[in-house]
């Protein structure tokens, strides 16, 4: 286990193939098997492939326009993390309505969910990376309408995956857990 959770890497370069529907259903059904509380299981999913993810270039576009009106150099960048990925998977987590605790486990049973489909991502010869920041929109309105996402979900990940580029080697050095655990 300790392997493979070490194995898991942020993947942000894929190749120009399409992930093959059988391995999005096995992504998705590894994220349903997630701890949650009261079997809420307060996930959706949004696929974007083709057409929709032709589309959803238009709305990171313009978000990046909007937020950066003087660096084109950025905006251009910036776009190769849409256009140069074969897949999106947009998670929303259910908003309680009047419970602000079961709303916040809401968001860790998701968390939880991501984390599973970023290890089976893993095992199907497949990359990952879960973004949040730019054009992850996720805590902006313009993919949440894009989606056509309700009032009562939030989006947690914009998970964008496809076949690995290049394998990443280097190695993401972690803080010992001895220097984060306090024994009581
Ligand atoms: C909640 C969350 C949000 C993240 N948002 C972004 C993002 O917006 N853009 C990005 O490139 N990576 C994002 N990442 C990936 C992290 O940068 C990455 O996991 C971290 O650098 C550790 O590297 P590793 O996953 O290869 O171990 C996010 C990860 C998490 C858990």
């Amino acid at each position: 286990m300790l392997e493979a959770l070490k194995k898991r890497r942020a993947v942000r370069q894929f190749e120009a193939r399409d992930v093959e529907r059988e391995k999005i259903e096995q992504l998705l059904e590894a994220a349903t098997y997630a701890p949650n509380d009261r079997m809420r299981e307060p996930w959706h999913f949004y696929v974007l492939q083709g057409d929709s993810l032709k589309r959803y270039e238009k709305v990171a576009l313009d978000y990046l326009q909007k937020r950066f009106p003087t660096k084109s150099n950025l905006v251009q960048s910036s776009m190769e993390a849409v256009t140069k990925t074969p897949l999106i998977i947009v998670v929303t987590s259910a908003i309680v309505d009047g419970d602000e605790g079961a709303t916040i486990d809401n968001t860790f049973a998701v968390s939880s969910a991501i984390m599973s489909m970023w290890l089976m991502a893993e095992k199907l010869g497949l990359g990952m990376v879960w973004r949040t920041r730019g054009v992850g929109l996720v805590h902006e309105s313009g993919l949440h309408e894009f989606i056509g996402a309700s009032h009562t979900e939030q989006l947690v990940g914009t998970l964008c995956i496809g076949y690995p580029e290049e394998q990443i080697t280097t190695e993401k050095k972690r803080t010992p857990f001895s220097e984060k655990t306090t024994w009581l």
